[in-house]
């Protein structure tokens, strides 16, 4: 795909697309910022998110609004009613007992502060795409304000509207999104449920509008991995891939935020039947895993990070050598270069969340390795997409082993040629594919 939308490119969404102070060189967490930052080689983009300080910055082709939010408001808006409400209920992992109405209060005074924000700052006729979950209230509130091309993009998942009315807000957010002039989502489930949920309010929606309802996954900057993959990646990482290569190990590796989400435990586990069932492969495999540290003010994220670290003890513990352990496990934010190092030289990727809007670790692994095998989680959106992939239900670490070990002995060419389709449809379904999509 290529540029077709012209003009300047307005992103909103929580999250600023570099951490405060850190100049331009380092990029925040998150498949959201890596797409939408890389559109940056074809537009100038104007970027209004959320920080601790108001700020704005400059830099040629990005610029950055930071709109000042108070710990106390973040901590009930972003810390509770997004990531400990919205968050877990639309992946199906909701554990509270009930909810609780200041949360909301906060989520919508939020979203105002965003609203005055852009009122302050945009013109009516400009063209504003807002991203997400946390800003669900917006597009609504801008079209009040006199905004007249509003486009909105729902990152995670929408589910079943039965489970999703848990949360008792869930009117206000269908009609807060149905403000938007463009509303998509990244796969034709999550378009289907929302329409279904906005019926199940008995909200009307018109014809015009169910045309502009989408389904359309996000993608990556595809030109940007060919440079990345006729690059070295990184000399140290390459080393020690190489030394462990030498030993004779498989590689299988994954890389993800730290999150209830994204099936770590669960990755655990498989390693662990793996290795219960084929003594053969003890000191010939490993899982080579990266855990970003993500949302670690929240406490089930720090209480998930204990978790993991136990899980991964006990398996290495269990199958350790004296020069060889199972799992290799990384807990920080891996560089774009190491990144290139892993993707390339692994085997397997396991792609296994237990929920997930779309992934697009699976497709960065495509666009960077020719001759290996991502596993995918049928519950994650790109599942619908990349059908020459395994597909494994991740709750079940007996299939998600099985599958490995099923891979490790398939013929490399024809691993090889699922490979290479598989990226023409990851190149097909490109970041401008996304923007040509939610543009009016
Ligand atoms: C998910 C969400 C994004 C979010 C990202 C990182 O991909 O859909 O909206 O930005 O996680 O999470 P964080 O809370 O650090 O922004």
């Amino acid at each position: 795909m290529h540029k077709e939308f012209q003009g300047n490119l307005n992103i909103v969404s929580y999250r600023c697309p570099t951490p405060y102070g850190k100049g331009f060189t380092e990029l925040s967490t998150g498949g959201l910022v890596a797409s939408l930052y890389s559109l940056k080689t074809s537009y100038t983009l104007n970027w209004i998110c959320y920080d601790n300080v108001f700020s704005k910055e400059n830099e040629n082709g990005l610029s950055i609004e930071r709109v000042k939010i108070d710990k106390e408001l973040n901590d009930m808006y972003y810390g509770k009613y997004c990531n400990s409400y919205i968050w877990p209920l639309f992946h199906y992992i909701s554990h509270v007992d009930f909810f609780e109405d200041k949360y909301w209060t906060a989520y919508k005074k939020a979203n105002e502060l965003m609203a005055e924000a852009i009122f302050k700052t945009l013109k009516k006729q400009e063209l504003i795409i807002i991203n997400d979950y946390h800003l669900s209230l917006l597009p609504k509130m801008l079209k009040e304000r006199g905004f007249q091309k509003v486009s909105f993009f729902w990152h995670i998942p929408w589910i079943d509207h039965e489970y999703a009315s848990r949360l008792p807000n869930l009117k206000d957010i269908v009609e807060g999104i149905l403000g938007s002039d463009i509303i998509g989502f990244h796969t034709r489930e999550f378009r289907d449920n929302f329409i279904e949920t906005a019926k199940y309010f008995n909200i009307e929606i018109s014809d015009a509008k169910i045309k502009n309802i989408k389904y359309v996954p996000i993608g990556l900057n595809t030109k940007l991995y060919e440079l990345s993959k006729s690059s070295k990646g990184n000399s140290e990482m390459n080393k020690q891939l190489s030394r462990l290569r030498r030993n004779g190990n498989k590689i299988i590796a994954s890389v993800s935020r730290l999150d209830m989400t994204k099936g770590i435990i669960q990755k655990v586990q498989a390693m662990e039947y793996l290795l219960e069932r084929h003594k053969d492969l003890i000191g010939n495999i490993v899982l080579i895993m990266v855990v970003s540290p993500s949302r670690t003010s929240i406490r089930e994220y720090s209480d998930l990070k204990k978790e993991i670290d136990r899980a991964v003890g006990n398996v290495n513990s269990k199958f350790r050598t004296l020069d060889w352990s199972p799992i290799l496990y990384i807990y920080r934010k891996i560089s774009q270069a190491e990144l290139v190092s892993l993707m390339k030289n692994s085997d397997i990727f396991l792609i296994t969340p237990i929920k997930d809007g779309l992934n697009l670790v699976a497709e960065e692994y495509l666009l960077l390795n020719d001759s290996g095998m991502p596993i995918i989680s049928k519950f994650a959106g790109i599942s619908d997409y990349l059908n020459l992939a395994p597909k494994v239900n991740p709750y079940d670490p007996l299939e998600v082993s099985e599958t490995i070990f099923n891979i490790i002995r398939e013929d490399r060419k024809e691993i090889r040629r699922k490979n290479l389709e598989m990226t023409k449809i990851v190149k097909s379904l490109d970041i401008f594919n996304w923007l040509n999509n939610m543009v009016l």
